[in-house]
């Protein structure tokens, strides 16, 4: 018997050792119909006319290409973030950065939140969705990053409580440009190290931006620089709180207490890896 295009597809993506093929097969067989996942099964008929795009789709998967920067969106935390070229998708990882950071300001009453390295926007966006009297600035370098974190800020319904920044952290007059202080920083940034970029899997370093990856040769540069702004941007008893990788705890906890903020939390993953750390302007 003849296999049917779902069958077909998700043989394609067993043969490039995709970890779930059947998923995958009816995301991108309804992404090019249209359709809802759930609606795609063996009985499902793609129009010769969109063969050819289900086609392009279907190899872009095999050559590595992440499911959600083929899709255009990627789900994190509650909603539904766009995505492209120019963002680093969301990682679940990053949800522990934004729930501790709703825990505390639930818990503090903090008002004014600065996240620097916006990116997608999932974390801003994410923020001001869940606390609505809140008010954010989201700081990115990449003009293009922040059009995708304006759309997704419209998406939330949310862009008239977020002010975004074009503006690289390292400039001098960074901080007279933000001109006010605030009750938390918040931030993922770039923290890879750049002799281990060309190691990194191929759905990571070719499709995520290396402006989101790279964080210089021992991985801690943008620490540094966030440490050095960080006391003169927070408020008396305002908060900071990193998403860091594996391994960097005690050399960026050393860097924050050098600049005198005083560590007071560290959250861990699922694995048991610190993956957030929350620092304190006494
Ligand atoms: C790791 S991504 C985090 C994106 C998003 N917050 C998230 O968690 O998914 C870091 C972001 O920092 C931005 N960035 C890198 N260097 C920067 C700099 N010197 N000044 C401002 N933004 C920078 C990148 O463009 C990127 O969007």
């Amino acid at each position: 018997m003849l296999e049917t295009i779902y069958e077909q597809t998700i043989n394609k993506l067993i043969k490039a050792g995709i970890a779930s093929p059947r998923l995958e097969a009816r995301l991108l067989i309804s992404y090019v119909l249209g359709t809802v996942p759930d609606e795609v099964g063996v009985q499902t008929i793609v129009p010769d006319n969109l063969l050819e795009k289900l086609d392009n789709c279907v190899q872009k998967r095999v050559d590595g290409m992440p499911i959600d920067k083929i899709l255009g969106h990627k789900e994190f935390y509650k909603y539904d973030f766009i995505v492209s070229k120019d963002v680093l998708s969301p990682r679940p990882d990053t949800e522990i950065l934004l729930e501790t950071a709703l825990r505390i300001l639930q818990l503090s009453g903090g008002k004014y939140v600065l996240e620097l390295g916006v990116g997608s926007g999932c974390v801003l966006s994410s923020v001001l969705k869940e606390i609505v009297d809140i008010q954010c600035v989201g700081v990115d370098i990449s003009t293009k990053a922040l059009s995708i974190t304006r759309q997704n800020m419209q998406r939330l319904g949310v862009e008239n409580r977020g002010n975004l920044l074009c503006k690289d952290w390292f400039d001098d007059d960074f901080v007279e440009c933000l001109n006010r202080e605030f009750d938390m920083i918040v931030s993922n940034p770039p923290y890879i190290k750049t002799g281990d970029i060309q190691s990194l899997d191929t759905e990571v370093q070719k499709y995520d931006p290396l402006l989101a990856l790279d964080g210089g040769e021992d991985g801690l540069k943008h620490y540094t620089r966030i440490a050095k702004i960080a006391p003169t941007l927070l408020c008396a008893g305002g908060y900071v709180l990193l998403e860091i990788g594996f391994g960097q705890a005690a050399d960026v906890k050393q860097i924050f207490e050098k600049a005198g903020l005083k560590h007071s939390k560290t959250v861990r993953d699922l694995s048991g890896i610190e993956r957030v750390l929350v620092f304190e302007k006494c």
